[in-house]
């Protein structure tokens, strides 16, 4: 694996810029619980588990920090719990960076009936129907309690397509509990708490959310809102639209994104930091990512192919099983199906971003991408 991991642990959050190309950066945050090399992907381990993955096995792939749920942790099995038994490192055997979403964008997704006052949201869980109600104060709380290192503000993220006043809305509410997140936050100088940029598709209210949000100097930016329906090319148009507003001098997130088409681009343009249940969720379905395409190993026509999915991967799971076990044990709804596929996803995707900050120190990112990109877009999905 490619793991010039170099640690630098700090007492306190800073981001290092470490070359440039173009509008991309390569950089490094350092914090007390280990260093992250941007640009980077942050496997997501919603419920403090990457899902048929050992994290152990994570963490040899190269990833530098997992992302956790508030929202599920806060109903299963609950933060107070999480926090009497250590907190969710150590709960969960990871004992490296953590960022935790903060659970707006989950009970718009995932709960039954839900309402939205000026106060917080009050939803019902998906696990049990208990109604429950959660407080931009409350989702720090929460945060907190799981001890989480990079904590999200609570914000309201609606579907596209949307009017423009029900747009504004949204951003403008989001505002509001970022400055609420940012003072029940307070003074902690080893975390971080992320602003989220609302807006839309609507580039004015994108700018004016950027820019309120930077007055409030945060350790970090994120984009939300994205990926949310709308075409490849509006999400592109939007991310030029708010990073001439983004401070230079913090990480910028795109929360939720992608592909690695998408990622390719959003670095491009200038994001640090992604995170995606598409290399996890592909492998529990079948799908194979690999330097050379895509592979669906449901289709009949691998059922007697010997070869692995890349024989030059130094993941085991793409080089050491053969097409036709992997086929076989998707078509017998075998649970190493899941777990071997998404291994060899996750090394995937690290691989995928360690080439691109090798392309940025090499300043020959715009000839990495095309040749990434080609290859991605090959394959029988
Ligand atoms: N995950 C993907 N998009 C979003 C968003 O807009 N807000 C939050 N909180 N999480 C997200």
């Amino acid at each position: 694996m490619n793991l010039d991991r170099e640690q630098t642990p700090s007492g306190q959050f800073f981001f290092t810029k470490l070359a440039e190309d173009g509008a991309a950066r390569r950089g490094r945050i350092d914090m007390p619980r280990g260093s992250i090399r941007t640009p980077a992907f942050m496997p997501v381990g919603t419920a403090g588990t990457v899902k048929a993955m050992y994290l152990d096995q994570v963490r040899d792939l190269g990833a530098d920090i997992i992302l956790g749920n508030t929202y599920h942790l806060m109903l299963r099995p609950g933060a107070e719990r999480v926090a009497r038994l250590g907190g969710l490192h150590d709960f969960a055997r990871w004992p490296y960076p953590i960022l935790t979403d903060s659970g707006g964008f989950q009970v718009m997704s995932l709960s039954g009936l839900r309402k939205i006052t000026e106060e917080g949201v009050t939803f019902q869980s998906h696990v049990d129907g208990t109604k429950h109600f959660m407080s931009p104060e409350r989702s720090i709380e929460i945060q907190g309690l799981l001890d989480s290192d990079i904590q999200m503000q609570l914000d309201e993220c609606i579907a596209l397509p949307a009017e423009e006043k029900e747009i504004g809305r949204a951003m403008e509410l989001s505002l509001r509990w970022a400055e609420r997140c940012k003072a029940a936050f307070g003074d902690q100088p080893g975390k971080a708490m992320f602003g989220i940029i609302q807006g839309g598709d609507n580039a004015r209210l994108r700018i004016e959310s950027a820019e309120a949000l930077a007055a409030l100097d945060l350790k970090g930016y994120a984009i939300g809102g994205l990926a949310v329906g709308e075409p490849q090319n509006v999400m592109f148009d939007m991310i030029e639209t708010v990073i001439p507003s983004m401070p230079k001098d913090r990480p910028r997130y795109l929360m939720g994104v992608g592909t690695p088409d998408d990622i390719l681009g959003s670095v491009q343009r200038g994001v640090d930091m992604f995170d995606c249940v598409m290399p996890t969720r592909a492998g529990r379905h079948g799908l194979a990512f690999t330097r050379h395409g895509k592979i669906n190993l449901k289709n009949a026509r691998h059922a007697e192919d010997d070869r692995p999915l890349d024989e030059e991967s130094d993941c085991a799971a793409a080089r050491d099983y053969s097409r036709a076990y992997l086929h076989h044990l998707v078509r017998a709804g075998e649970p190493l199906a899941g777990m071997l596929l998404t291994w060899n996803n996750l090394a995937y995707y690290q691989q995928l971003m360690a080439g691109i900050r090798a392309a940025i120190s090499e300043a020959r990112l715009q000839e990495h991408a095309e040749k990434v990109r080609a290859a991605w877009a090959k394959g029988d999905l």
